[in-house]
C-alpha cells in the first residue's frame, strides 16, 4: 500500500469509530440529534482523531481507550466549524461539500447543535474511564482536551479572530490566533494520544510543540487554499477570508512566502519528532503529506 491508500483505509476506520459514538435520532430532541449527525457525517478529513490515534501508537498505546477520545475530538472540532460558519462569525454556506448546518437547520438549531456537540464530546470521552486500567491517564487526557478547546485554546483564538475582521493585525496577534484557533486542537489531539498511551510529561510537552507547528502550517495552508482553490475541491467557499477582510499570513506575506513557511514549520515538526526514541512512519508521512494538501 502506498501512503495515500493507507491514509484512505485509516480515515475510513476513524470514521467508523466516530459513527459508533454519535447520538440516536429519537425522542423530542430528535431534530437536535439530526443536526449533530448531519454535521458529523458530512465528511471532512478526520485529521485530528487520526493524529490522536497515530500518536497513541507512537507511544505504544494499545486497546480501545483511545476511541471515545477520537470521537470526542472530532465532535469538538465539528462544533467549532458549525459555529465558525454562522452568519455572526464567518457567514459561510458550504462546509465539507454540503450546505452548512445553519443553512439546513436554521441558526437557532445550529447554535444548539454546536453547544450539544461540545457537551457530547465530554459525555463521550468520560466513557473511557470504564475502558482502561489506568484512570489517571484518562484524567490527564480530559484535562488536556478541556484546556485546548476552551478560552486558553481554540475558543480564545476564534474570539480574537472574529473580533478583528476588517482590522490589521500585528504579527503577535496573528500568531496568537493561529496558535489557538487551529494549533490548540491539533496539539490536544496529539497530546491526549500520548497521555492515554502513558507517555511521560516531558514527552507530552515535546508532542505539544510538534502539534503547535503542524497546526500553524495547517492554518497557513488553509489560508493559501482560501485564495488558490475552488469550492468544488475544497468543499467550502473560497475567498471567505477576503469577504470577511481578515488579516492572514497570506495577506501579510503573500502566497509564495506562506508556502515556504508551511514547509519550514512541517520540517521543524518532523525534526522534533525525531528526538523521540520511537518512530511512527505513517505519522511522519502524514505531516509531510499535509505540506502540499489541496483540501
Ligand atoms: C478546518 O479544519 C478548520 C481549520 C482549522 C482550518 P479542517 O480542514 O481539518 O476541516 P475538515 O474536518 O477536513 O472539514
Ligand atoms: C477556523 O479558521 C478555525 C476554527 C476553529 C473553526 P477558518 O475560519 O479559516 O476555518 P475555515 O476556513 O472556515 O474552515
Ligand atoms: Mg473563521
Ligand atoms: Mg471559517
Ligand atoms: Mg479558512
Amino acid at each position: 500500500m502506498n501512503f495515500k491508500e493507507e491514509l484512505d483505509v485509516k480515515t475510513r476506520n476513524v470514521e467508523k469509530i466516530i459513527y459508533s459514538y454519535l447520538p440516536k435520532e429519537e425522542g423530542f430532541a430528535k431534530n437536535l440529534a439530526e443536526a449533530m449527525n448531519y454535521s458529523m457525517k458530512a465528511g471532512g478529513k478526520r485529521l485530528r482523531p487520526l493524529f490522536m490515534q497515530e500518536t497513541f501508537h507512537l507511544f505504544g498505546g494499545e486497546g480501545k481507550v483511545i476511541e471515545p477520545f477520537m470521537a470526542a475530538m472530532e465532535m469538538i472540532h465539528t462544533h467549532s466549524l458549525v459555529h465558525d460558519d454562522l452568519p455572526a462569525l464567518d457567514n459561510d454556506e458550504y462546509r465539507r461539500g454540503k450546505k452548512t448546518t445553519h443553512a439546513v437547520f436554521g441558526q437557532a438549531q445550529a447554535i444548539l447543535c454546536g453547544d450539544a456537540l461540545l457537551n457530547y464530546a465530554y459525555e463521550t470521552a468520560f466513557l473511557a474511564f470504564s475502558m482502561c486500567e489506568d484512570p489517571v491517564r484518562v484524567g490527564r487526557a480530559l484535562q488536556i482536551l478541556g484546556e485546548k478547546a476552551g478560552i486558553y485554546g481554540m475558543l480564545g483564538g476564534q474570539a480574537l479572530d472574529v473580533q478583528n475582521d476588517g482590522n490589521p493585525l500585528t504579527a503577535e496577534q496573528l500568531d496568537y490566533i493561529y496558535a489557538n484557533k487551529t494549533s490548540a486542537l491539533i496539539e490536544g489531539a496529539m497530546m491526549t494520544g500520548a497521555a492515554l498511551a502513558g507517555a511521560s510529561e516531558e514527552e507530552i510537552f515535546l508532542i505539544e510543540s510538534v502539534g503547535y507547528r503542524v497546526g500553524l502550517a495547517f492554518q497557513i495552508q488553509d489560508d493559501i487554499l482560501d485564495v488558490t482553490s475552488t469550492r468544488e475541491e475544497l468543499g467550502k467557499p473560497v475567498f471567505s477570508d477576503v469577504k470577511n477582510r481578515k488579516t492572514t499570513y497570506v495577506t501579510l506575506r503573500g502566497v509564495e512566502e506562506a508556502q515556504k513557511e508551511v514547509r519550514r514549520l512541517s520540517e521543524e515538526a518532523l525534526e522534533t519528532l525525531g528526538e523521540l526514541e520511537s518512530t511512527n512512519l505513517f505519522l511522519n508521512g502524514l505531516i509531510r503529506f499535509l505540506i502540499t494538501r489541496k483540501k
